[in-house]
């Protein structure tokens, strides 16, 4: 068996579903729109800006990207995020993560219209995942490892899920998620002690602490899933967080990286874009 979860292939088939929905938007005249903000010297976040142009423009999705170089102000971007607030052909409005450190974040999200909060970073919408309300948009990447872990049909109920990383972009959501499907989840991060002795433990381990070749061998236990979510930059190659050569024999599957969660982040991102669409012409 492929211990290696063919994530190529499950995106080809969420893309393929994507297809459909846009060409039945299509036929009502409705053509999904993405404004992208971005306010960072983040290098990731432009590998993530272009895997998101690559997949809008192969899907015919339209997409408007603010770049603001780092002189910019958070009054600024709030002019900005009020006036595609206030454009109807504007659907999902997103706002790169990390900001320049100046900015003033949370009072920039939280001025995103909540029907246009397609990363479900408001407030509202992390409420809405914790209390399971039908109504919520999930996080890109929690939601692209939830698609994952359906793929290869893993029961999840009753299953010890062990997230590595506490961040609002995906450690938190991802762990909701987790115990929205009852699992039982720990969460661990940078001050926890023995990292080793909990995710052992692990029938699903999720990393996401952006610390390269963290989990290595007599890290994970036999039969386990592992979700690596790192994308660590070391001499120009990209690596996870994960030492996949090292636990290969002990799980019964593993996310490699690249080729990964990320392919599904971007994937999920025009899903959520396509039920705020879909809500704001009120099609069911
Ligand atoms: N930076 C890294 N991942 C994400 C994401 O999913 N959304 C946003 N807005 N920024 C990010």
């Amino acid at each position: 068996m492929e211990k290696i979860i063919d994530v190529k292939k499950l995106s080809e088939i969420k893309k393929e579903n994507l297809k459909q929905e846009i060409k039945m938007l299509s036929k009502k005249n409705v053509i999904p729109k993405l404004a992208v903000i971005i306010a960072s010297f983040d290098e990731s976040s432009k590998i993530y800006v272009r895997n998101k142009k690559r997949l809008c423009d192969s899907l015919g999705i339209l997409q408007e990207e603010y770049y603001f170089s780092n002189t910019v102000t958070t009054d600024d971007i709030l002019d900005t995020i009020d006036k595609l607030n206030k454009d109807d052909s504007v659907h999902g409005i997103l706002v790169q993560l990390p900001l320049y450190k100046h900015l003033d974040k949370h009072k920039i999200l939280e001025s995103i219209d909540v029907r246009k909060d397609v990363d479900g970073f408001k407030e509202i919408n992390t409420g809405r995942l914790l209390l399971k309300s039908k109504d919520m948009i999930i996080p890109c990447t929690a939601k692209g490892i939830m698609s994952i872990l359906e793929f290869i049909k893993a029961d999840i109920s009753g299953k010890h899920a062990v997230i590595v990383g506490r961040s609002q972009i995906v450690g938190k959501p991802v762990s909701y998620m987790l115990l929205n499907n009852d699992a039982t989840v720990t969460i661990c991060h940078s001050k926890t002690k023995n990292l080793g002795h909990y995710t052992k433990e692990a029938d699903i381990l999720v990393v996401v602490a952006g610390v390269c070749n963290l989990i290595k061998k007599d890290m994970v236990k036999k039969g386990s899933i592992v979700i690596d979510v790192g994308i660590n930059k070391v001499d120009g190659k990209i690596y996870g967080d994960v030492n996949l050569h090292e636990v290969i024999d002990d799980v019964e599957y593993i996310t490699k990286v690249p080729g990964g969660v990320g392919v599904m982040t971007v994937i999920s991102l025009i899903e959520n874009l396509i039920e705020l669409v879909k809500r704001s012409n009120n099609i069911e």
